[in-house]
């Protein structure tokens, strides 16, 4: 099964595709001082939650870069349902094959997929060069609870451990690329709760009504160990937050 396809079965529920809420996502509007003309570039846009809410709330022009077709059609249809279509692109495919105007942006998004950009220094250097000099960039990003981890969770999770930052190295890692913190919000235990809990009905409920398809198992299979791998480390050892940031 195609990796897009797995993502479009779990994360069918999901309204937005992150552990956080939408007044968190709503407060990250006012950290990023979000206006009427504003232009909004956001990476790994998913279903196009963000930028169709700060569409609806402001006169933003908005373009959202998402590998996922499920996703990008499902962005483009609810846009179209609510009225912010013409302000709103979404363009299918990798990100890093977009050429985003140099400094053309007055705020770029990336929650929960710097990875379409490469490691994090990377995504922060691509955001960073495609925001105006005034403009503001948002970087949504797993971090360590306590770095390092413990030597039976590096047993278990192997190459799964998605960093080896903790927060205060994070937000280093941000400022060594020449910029300014100017806001910050994360995931709390019930967010990331929410949002696994929500991959766990999807593919139970898709299994049902889906008995004969040829992924069925490799779906099932995939939550389950997603689902112990959270409970085992993930849940006590792994963070999540939006880190909003400007030049300096
Ligand atoms: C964790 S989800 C976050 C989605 C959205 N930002 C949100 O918060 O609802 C990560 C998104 O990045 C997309 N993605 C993964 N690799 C990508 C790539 N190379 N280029 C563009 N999007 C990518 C995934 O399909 C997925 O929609």
């Amino acid at each position: 099964m195609h990796f897009t396809e797995y993502w479009a079965i779990v994360e069918r529920d999901h309204a937005f595709q992150n552990p956080t809420t939408p007044e968190k996502l709503m407060r990250l509007a006012d950290y990023c001082q979000v206006r009427d003309g504003a232009r909004v570039l956001d990476v790994g846009s998913g279903k196009g939650w963000l930028l169709r809410h700060w569409a609806k709330e402001w006169r933003i022009q908005g373009t959202g870069l998402e590998i996922n077709p499920w996703f990008v059609e499902e962005a483009r249809s609810r846009a179209a349902a609510e009225g912010v279509a013409e302000r709103l692109t979404f363009i299918e495919g990798p990100a890093l094959t977009f050429e985003p105007e140099p400094a053309g942006c007055d705020i770029v998004t990336c929650i929960g997929a710097s990875f379409a950009l490469g490691t994090t220094e990377e995504a922060l250097d691509w955001m960073r060069r495609a925001v105006k000099p005034e403009g503001v960039l948002a970087l949504g990003e797993v971090f360590l609870h306590r770095a390092p981890l413990p030597p039976d969770v590096l047993e278990y999770a192997g190459d799964d451990v998605p960093t080896s930052r903790d927060l205060a190295e994070t937000v280093a890692a941000i400022e060594a690329r020449g910029l300014e913190l100017t806001g910050f919000t994360a995931a709390s235990v019930d967010d990331w709760d929410g949002y696994e809990s929500l991959h766990w009905r999807a593919a139970r409920e898709w299994a049902r009504e889906n008995p004969d398809h040829p992924g069925r198992d490799v779906v099932l299979e995939r939550v389950r160990r997603g689902r112990e791998g959270y409970f085992r480390w993930e849940r006590e050892c792994l963070g999540w937050g939006i880190f909003v940031a400007r030049i300096a």
